[in-house]
């Protein structure tokens, strides 16, 4: 049995203000990734003013967990916030604006925070129904850091072993109403990695070319020969983009320059996909480069891995919602080639990450993510607060029932 949907409801409308004044603090005290320790001291303090949540901070720096039910028998779920925010002048002009210049939440975390901490509230007011452990994990430096990274090395996802793992991210986008609630089976979002190429040829004369190397000829080769991996030797059924972003080279008209560095990025929603154009990126860069006596030195980073969804979980999020009587704000989403850490916590167990719809009804376009215009729209706190909730009590009911029909 869970608390029925309007209790929930009503629980979450008495922490609503608390959560809302929350959100807009967070917001006028961005801090950046791996230094969240005002915002991470907050949210400790929420979380300890609630008897019987276990609390521990210091986490990979400045990470935050709270486990509520300890103990139960049932498996255990962890929902995940993060707490980061961007370098970035604000400009939205709202009164909660930034009070710290060049930093801002400029992608919601303030809300994800807020609303993990909300969900802590009212599942502590129906800690009695739960049936498993519920773990809350408050992450820091998703924003490039890894910080999920570090939160499962720290283990995070053990004592008690998480079955399942939820996240959220809001999504102003056009395609999505406020509180709707987008999943994507499989592959969501895309493993990224970074390159630079330094091409070493030799410098002189730009009225002499036979004397020279000239590694802004060999550079712009590479540029085309880079574009292949994508259309000439990737399968396209498999989403893959390679873009060279930087160019640098030269210091005069008559000058062939010594050198030329090249950087970009690619993504792609499958780890070996990505791994197959990590080592073809290399290949035609030296490869090309050699053809015309020059060198090319690559350096390539990969960074997060594809967030990959695991269908079952995603089931359990459909299954809550039609359970709580939100069934007609599932909607299905393509995948996106941005990229997320809590791809980290899907490599070591199943989970959904999902979007909420966080566009303001009455505007048919608002600032995007990482714009300095943008903020998060406090009108969807109570929806994310009710799906966290939701999923965390119905959980180990749903979990074991879907078992049931995997079998
Ligand atoms: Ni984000």
């Amino acid at each position: 049995m869970t608390p029925g949907s309007a209790g929930i409801r009503r629980e979450i409308e008495a922490v609503l203000p608390r959560v809302t004044n929350l959100r807009r603090d967070l917001h006028a005290h961005p801090e950046l990734g791996y230094e969240e320790r005002r915002t991470a001291r907050i949210v400790a303090e929420e979380l300890r003013s609630l008897p019987g949540v276990e609390v521990r901070t210091g986490i990979a720096g400045t990470g935050v967990v709270a486990l509520l039910g300890a103990g139960l028998p049932g498996p255990c779920a962890a929902l995940r916030a993060d707490m980061d925010a961007l370098p970035l002048e604000e400009a939205s002009g709202v009164p909660h604006a930034s009070k710290y210049p060049g930093k801002m939440h400029a992608c919601g975390h303030d809300g994800h925070t807020a609303m993990l901490v909300g969900a802590a509230h009212v599942l502590h007011a129906f800690a009695d129904e739960l049936r498993g452990p519920v773990k809350l994990i408050f992450q820091p430096a998703e924003e490039g850091g890894g910080g999920a990274l570090k939160m499962r090395e720290a283990g995070v996802l053990r004592n008690p072993d998480v079955a399942a793992v939820f996240g959220l991210h809001n999504m102003p986008s056009p395609d999505l109403s406020a509180g709707d609630i987008a999943l994507c089976d499989g592959p969501m979002m895309a493993g990224a990695g970074v390159f630079e190429i330094t091409v070493r040829g030799r410098g002189g004369h730009a009225a002499v070319p036979q004397a020279c190397v000239d590694p802004v000829y060999v550079g712009a080769q590479i540029v085309n020969a880079l574009q292949s991996v994508v259309s000439r030797s990737n399968d396209p059924l498999d989403s893959l983009v390679v873009s060279v972003t930087k160019f640098n080279a030269g210091s005069a008209r008559n000058i062939i320059p010594e050198t030329a560095v090249l950087a970009g990025t690619f993504r792609a929603l499958d780890a070996a996909v990505l791994r197959q154009a990590e080592e073809r990126i290399r290949a035609r860069a030296e490869d090309v480069a050699r053809a015309f006596g020059a060198v090319a030195e690559v350096d390539i980073r990969l960074g997060y891995p594809p967030v990959v969804n695991d269908p079952r979980a995603n089931a359990l999020v459909r299954d809550a919602a039609v359970e709580a009587g939100t069934g007609d704000r599932l909607k299905t989403t393509r995948p996106i080639l941005g990229s997320e850490d809590f791809a980290y916590y899907l490599e070591e167990v199943p989970g959904c990450f999902w979007f909420l719809g966080s566009r303001p009804a009455a505007r048919p376009q608002v600032p995007f993510c990482h714009n300095p215009a943008f903020d998060f729209n406090d009108a969807v706190l109570g929806d994310g607060i009710f799906m966290h909730v939701e999923i965390a009590l119905r959980f180990a009911e749903l979990w074991a029932r879907l078992a049931e029909t995997a079998d």
